[in-house]
């Protein structure tokens, strides 16, 4: 477990760290109280999204919820756990700490100080980069909000309350600077984010693995993997920003992206070591009769979740993401730490596609290969929980494995996007495709017999048959700590 993804008690501050005004009506650290009208707006729209919340946030009725909020922003400490009702959660607005000498890192602004205000030339760009990623965080807590209803355990869910929480906060931070920085228009797209909503025929959200149903646990899990990482990679690309408060905004959202994903990690892994364990009991793989989940279901679990989340990086060439990195909108992940000249203009990056039939390589302008760029240290980050949760079939003594398919796989976006590979890498006529598809994807039929085991188990240290329980609770709590009080209703 890496040191990001330890979600251990919050450490005391050793600097001085900007706190987080709780007086106030929302919850902030950037002196709203001094700009009345930014103000109004913005409690204008607090009862909307209050209302979303009620409406579309989590259905299963609790009494209170131990959940982790934020109370200052620096480097350490900035976490505070009690138990609280949910719908009065401080979501707020919280923006990293100011660096006054920050300048710009790459593209044709390089050097220059970063921007406080948007730039008339860059306003629809910022703004639509901004909208974009706004639409994917309330999207996820609609995708989600039935499954409190089947919970494994108290433990878990109360980690999904949490990971919603947190994404409703993220969208206030994408409100936030709509309606700072962008004006009339700001506020109209402000109320659109409330208005699309996950598979919502005639308003769904932006983009597709944002409108696909999270039917059951283990498709939140691996959600938590592989999607929330996508928005990890996002995110650093904005916090690179010229942009210096969508800048700070998503550096200080990347501090709370890091639990979303250790719930992915840990909930994959605690599903494969369950599904190891009864294999060995029963000397079989097919689990489900013994209330597993087979490791084959997992494999078709994780080749789908990863193949519409690497849609989501867009297509492997593009001319937008060329201006947005020379303008300085969005740059790569972790710039700063590349060595290269920042500006990209002579460089060269190889991408991949297939033609008559074979993959094939060639090299393009760097600058138009950006996606590509991110979403191959996108690839390289996920296997590492695969090797993870590998490790522990070889713990188990078993000879399976899971991996990733092949990028080509299952694509709808991009290059790959025409054709048909399997998880393997094998280019495949569409009546291939079509005999063996069920055997990569989950079936309908096989969603149903994964959904039968999803039955909740509410009391406090038990945990649902195709799971195992976690080595250790949330900020040093046991596991068996009453992490949610469940409404009467909620029991019924
Ligand atoms: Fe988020
Ligand atoms: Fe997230």
């Amino acid at each position: 477990m890496s040191v990001q993804d330890r979600m251990g008690a919050a450490p005391k501050p050793t600097g001085p760290v900007s706190t987080i005004d709780y007086s106030e009506r929302i919850p902030n650290n950037v002196d709203l109280a001094s700009d009345r009208r930014l103000q109004r707006a913005l409690e204008g729209w607090q009862p909307k999204f209050l209302e979303w919340w009620r409406d579309l946030g989590p259905q299963l009725p609790t009494q209170d919820v131990y959940l982790r909020t934020a109370i200052a922003v620096g480097r350490d400490g900035w976490a505070h756990f009690d138990h609280v009702p949910m719908e009065q959660y401080r979501w707020g607005i919280f923006l990293a700490e100011a660096d006054p000498d920050r300048v710009v890192n790459f593209g044709k602004h390089k050097g220059e100080p970063a921007w406080q205000e948007v730039p008339g030339e860059y306003r629809s760009e910022l703004m639509r980069l901004i909208t974009v990623q706004g639409d994917t965080e309330p999207a996820s807590v609609e995708q989600q909000r039935v499954l409190g209803g089947t919970a494994p355990s108290i433990y878990d869910l109360r980690n999904l309350f949490q990971v919603n929480v947190e994404e409703g906060r993220h969208l206030w931070a994408m409100v936030y600077l709509l309606h700072a920085y962008f004006g009339r228009e700001g506020r109209e797209e402000a109320e659109q984010l409330l208005k699309r909503n996950s598979g919502d025929i005639d308003a769904p959200r932006i983009l597709g693995a944002f409108n696909e149903e999270t039917t059951d646990w283990l498709q939140f899990f691996m959600f938590t993997y592989f999607t929330d990482r996508d928005g990890k990679y996002q995110l650093g690309t904005l916090k690179e920003s010229a942009f210096d408060p969508l800048a700070r905004t998503c550096e200080f959202m990347l501090k709370e992206e890091a639990h979303h994903m250790f719930v992915g990690t840990t909930g994959v892994q605690r599903v494969v070591e369950r599904t190891a364990e009864l294999m060995n009991e029963h000397g079989t793989d097919d689990v489900f009769e013994h209330g597993g989940i087979p490791l084959e279901v997992i494999q078709q679990y994780l080749n789908f979740q990863y193949s519409v989340s690497m849609d989501l990086f867009g297509s492997e060439q593009s001319t937008n993401v060329a201006a947005y990195y020379t303008g300085g909108l969005k740059g790569r992940w972790q710039e700063t730490r590349r060595k290269d000249d920042h500006e990209l203009k002579e460089a060269e990056y190889t991408i991949r596609t297939i033609r008559d039939g074979k993959f094939v390589e060639e090299p393009v302008p760097y600058l138009t290969a950006l996606n590509l760029d991110l979403r191959d240290e996108y690839v390289a980050d996920c296997e590492n929980g695969v090797r993870r949760w590998n490790q522990a079939l070889e713990d188990a003594g078993l000879e399976q494995r899971l991996s990733l398919p092949h990028e080509a796989f299952n694509r709808r976006v991009g290059n790959y996007s025409a054709h048909h590979v399997s998880p393997e890498g094998e280019i495949l006529s569409a009546d291939e495709w079509n005999a063996r598809a069920d055997k990569w994807l989950p079936s309908e039929e096989t969603r149903a017999k994964v959904a039968a085991l999803m039955v909740p188990e509410y009391e406090l240290g038990k945990f649902a048959g195709w799971i195992a329980p976690p080595q250790t609770g949330i900020n040093d709590q046991p596991v068996e700590f009453d992490y949610v009080r469940l409404a009467e209703e909620g029991l019924a």
